[in-house]
Parts: C-alpha cells; structure tokens; sequence
C-alpha cells in the first residue's frame, strides 16, 4: 500500500522505485534548473545583490540541471500522462523531444512573467519569467473560470514567502494551486519529486488531494515539515 500525504527525505530517483505502476494522478516537477555559470556585473552595487544568490544556488545543486533519465519513471508511475515541470529555457527542448517527439503528448506553455526582475540586461534580455511545461495524454485540464484557465501570471517574484520558509527557488503557491486544481480532481494523487519547501504539500491540502514527494537536501526537508505543520494548524 502508497503511503500518502509524506514527503521523503531522499533521493526521488530511489524513491521512486517503490512507487507502483500507474499509480499518480498528476505530477508538479520543479526540477534544478539547468543555470551556465556567469558571474553578475562584475564590482557593481547589482553584482553585490546577485552574486549571493548565484552561490546560494550552487552551493545547494540548484544549478545543475535534471537527470533525464528520471522521465520514463515519470512516466510508468502515472495513470496518464498529466504532468506539468517548471523549467528555464535551455531546458525546453529536452523535454519537448521527450513528451512530444518520441511520446506525442500534447502540452502547453504557462508562464510566470515577474513584475520585479534583477535589471540584468548586459548582453541579454532580462530574466522575467518562468517556463512550467504541461504534458498531457489523455490528462486532465478542465479550469472553471476564464480566470483560472489563463496561461500567463503576471505578478511579482514573492519575497515574502522565502523570509517565512527559507528556500531559494520557492514557488508561488497561487500559481501551483490553480495548476493542480486545473489538472486533478479531490482526493487524486500528487506526485513532486522536487518538493523544496513543500509548495505542493500546502497546495494539496488546501484543495484536499492527496500528496507524496521526496527532498533530497535536509535543510529544506525540515522546512517543508514545519509549512505542513503551519498549514494543518491553519486549517484545523
Ligand atoms: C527548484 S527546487 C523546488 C522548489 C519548490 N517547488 C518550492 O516551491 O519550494 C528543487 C528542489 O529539488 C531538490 N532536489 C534536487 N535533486 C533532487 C533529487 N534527486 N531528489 C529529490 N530532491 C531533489 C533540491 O534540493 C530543491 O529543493
């Protein structure tokens, strides 16, 4: 039997193993982004901001990239292929020739415009959004508004939430929630490999779906324990 509403604090390469065929609903993967090491601005005041988080970033691993041979056991464990993976660019054509080229999903872009980047614009456009890919064959999108089925989200890079749990990539909930909300029914199993700071733990709750997931770093494990703990206490 799936033990259900648990994070594991492991590798979610290992963990998945355990899990049986065709057993998800629907996948949130918020995998390391692949980032090319470049150091911001030189001596500038803007280096000086950016540069701590480019190191926070590799110092945990949160610059290396997924290991792609983590997609067909993504894709054994769900009953369908209903799955959304939030990414930069650079990764974008992997998982296109995955889920497309040699699977034939359909998909869609959703796109998290910042209202407040870094003004880092030497040589480069600005990082103002994130890319979350959506897969699906046979999956589920039934939105139902006009406003939660929109593509884009235009809001601010959410500050607040990395002062309360303390992660440097954390998501914004409203974003995850809509998303799973679109794409699942109550009490359908989520899966998040990459849990972080448990965004899709507290989504899952509040939309009353099941979750599991894995954290392989300890810190943010705890982290994601005590949002869970504040969010059942909330709830209570
Ligand atoms: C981009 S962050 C996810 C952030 C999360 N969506 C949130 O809102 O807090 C990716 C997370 O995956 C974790 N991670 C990286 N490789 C992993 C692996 N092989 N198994 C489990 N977790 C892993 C990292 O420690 C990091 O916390």
């Amino acid at each position: 039997m799936m033990e259900t509403d648990k994070i594991y604090c492991e590798d979610c390469l290992e963990g998945l193993k355990r899990l049986p065929d065709k057993s998800i609903d629907l996948i949130m993967a918020d995998p390391p982004y692949l980032i090319k090491s470049t150091r911001a601005g030189g001596h500038s005041r803007l280096s000086h901001t950016i540069q701590p988080i480019n190191n926070l970033l590799k110092e945990n691993g949160l610059d290396v990239g997924l290991d792609f041979s983590i997609l067909p056991e993504l894709v054994r464990v769900m009953k369908r292929i209903n799955c959304y993976i939030w990414c930069n660019k650079a990764q974008i054509p992997e998982y296109l020739n995955f889920f497309v080229g040699e699977l034939s999903c359909s998909f869609d872009v959703i796109i998290w415009w910042k209202t407040n980047p870094p003004p880092t614009f030497h040589n480069k456009y600005l990082s103002d959004k994130e890319y979350c890919l959506y897969f699906r064959k046979g999956g589920h999108c039934q939105p139902t508004s006009y406003e939660t089925a929109k593509t884009v989200y235009h809001q601010p890079l959410n500050v607040q939430d990395k002062k309360d749990y303390p992660h440097p990539t954390i998501k914004p909930l409203n974003i995850i929630r809509n998303l799973i909300a679109n794409s699942s029914k109550p009490d359908d199993i989520i899966l998040d490999p990459f849990m972080g700071s448990g965004t899709t733990a507290v989504a899952c709750m509040e939309l009353g779906r099941k979750y599991i997931g894995y954290e392989i770093n300890q810190d943010y494990f705890k982290v994601a324990q005590k949002r869970i703990q504040d969010c059942s206490d909330k709830i209570k």
